[in-house]
Formats: structure tokens, C-alpha cells, sequence
């Protein structure tokens, strides 16, 4: 019996916006998914100065917080990248200075 093959959908790109910079990335990518194809391991620094991106990875830690459309405190690991989305980092350690 010949082996079935089943396809793959093809990726849906997408862009979204961080800081101003377009990223491109794929349907069904989380934002922090996009950053780290990109390269972008840490965007935001924490109490202490240290950087921060992903860490659990789950949404259990917080340490991958960012602004989506205005929304703050918005977990980059859980949050599904959608095209257009305008994504500002935030920062603990500004926000004291
Ligand atoms: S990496 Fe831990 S909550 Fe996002």
C-alpha cells in the first residue's frame, strides 16, 4: 500500500511593529516567537538593569512583558502575533530612573 502524504498548510506571513522596527514573522507565531526567529532574545530590562525576554517561556514568569496595541503588561510567550500589530518593550528599570 503506498504511504499517504498529508501537506502542510503553507505559512501566512506577517508583519508586526516593535519599537518602531517592522519584524516579519508567521500566522500562528507568538510575538516572542517572532522576536527570537529575529534574533531578538531580550527586549526589556529588569528592577536591577539585567535584560529580559524569554524565560519560561509558558506565561508563567513575566519576564517577557511588552505593550501590544496599547495594552500593557502583555505576555509576548502567550500572546499570538497578529499582522499590524504595534508592539512597544517596556522596562522596570527606566521606569525607576
Ligand atoms: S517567558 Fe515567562 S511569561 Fe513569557
Amino acid at each position: 500500500m503506498p504511504a499517504t502524504f498529508r501537506r502542510e498548510p503553507q505559512d501566512i506571513p506577517l508583519i508586526i511593529t516593535v519599537d518602531g522596527v517592522d519584524f516579519e514573522g508567521v500566522e500562528g507565531q507568538s510575538i516572542a516567537g517572532v522576536l527570537l526567529a529575529q534574533r531578538r532574545s531580550a527586549w526589556r530590562t529588569g528592577p536591577g538593569g539585567s535584560s529580559r525576554g524569554v524565560f519560561c517561556g509558558i506565561g508563567v514568569c513575566f519576564d517577557c512583558l511588552v505593550t501590544v496595541n496599547d495594552l500593557p503588561d502583555v505576555r509576548a510567550c502567550r500572546r499570538p502575533a497578529t499582522a499590524g500589530d504595534v508592539v512597544v518593550t517596556q522596562s522596570r528599570h527606566e521606569e525607576r530612573a
